[in-house]
């Protein structure tokens, strides 16, 4: 499985990615919000740093607009994917866009038929919300599945990126029904490296190398 990180924090996504853990960033207006940046400033730098797709989301509503700004978007680096919502008109840019050659991400996906059409659509990737889906008791994991079933029944390429992930425990159940890619937030890739049995036996072994009274260097 594919690791983005869903962030526009320059700093974290440098920290993750000289680990190996980045295969691609996905950013949202409210995620550019919330880095305070400009846009096109912000995802360009993100584009020098990480190799793989770097959604950057459109703002406008109608589908010429989406078509533009994704053009726009677009000319930021070679690896923009350009993301796109959910909505019919999302759905014609998502075809002009692939149809141009660019990725496309189909976002704000809360249903199996809504990732049928975006598949059909020509979507690179289509992100499915789990996190949201859980908040309103609706087992975001069950979307997950549904959807690989589908894309497997009539081998579509449309990539399974499993979105608002929000625990560890997404990420494994992500992980064992097959999604393609998940994005998490940076604090979300970090906690997965947690166990308290590797801490308490870390602890012991300290405990016991003092003893020996030894020094590796
Ligand atoms: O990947 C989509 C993500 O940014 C939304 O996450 O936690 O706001 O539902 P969340």
């Amino acid at each position: 499985m594919k690791f983005f990180v869903d962030t526009a924090d320059v700093e974290a996504i440098a920290e993750l990615n000289a680990l190996g853990m980045v295969d691609g960033v996905t950013t949202n207006p409210s995620l550019i919000m919330k880095s305070g940046r400009d846009i096109l400033e912000v995802t360009k730098e993100i584009c020098g740093i990480v190799a793989g797709p770097v959604s950057a989301e459109t703002v406008a509503l109608d589908a010429d607009g989406m078509i533009a700004e994704g053009r726009k978007l677009a000319e930021i680096a070679p690896n923009i994917t350009v993301k796109v919502p959910l909505t019919w008109d999302g759905l014609k840019a998502c075809k002009v866009l692939s149809g141009d050659g660019h990725m496309v991400n189909v976002t704000l996906c809360f249903s199996a038929n809504q990732a049928l059409l975006a598949a059909k659509a020509g979507a690179t990737f289509i992100s499915p919300f789990v996190g949201r889906l859980d908040d309103i008791n609706i087992d975001g994991m069950d979307l997950i599945g549904d959807i690989r079933t589908i894309y497997d029944n009539y081998d579509f390429n449309t990539q399974i990126l499993a979105a608002s992930i929000r625990t560890v425990n997404h990420v494994t159940q992500a992980a064992l029904i097959g999604a393609d890619v998940m994005t998490a937030p940076p604090e979300v890739i970090r906690k997965l490296a947690d166990h308290p049995l590797t801490d308490k036996g870390l602890d012991a072994f300290m405990k016991d190398w003092a003893k020996t009274g030894q020094k590796i260097l």
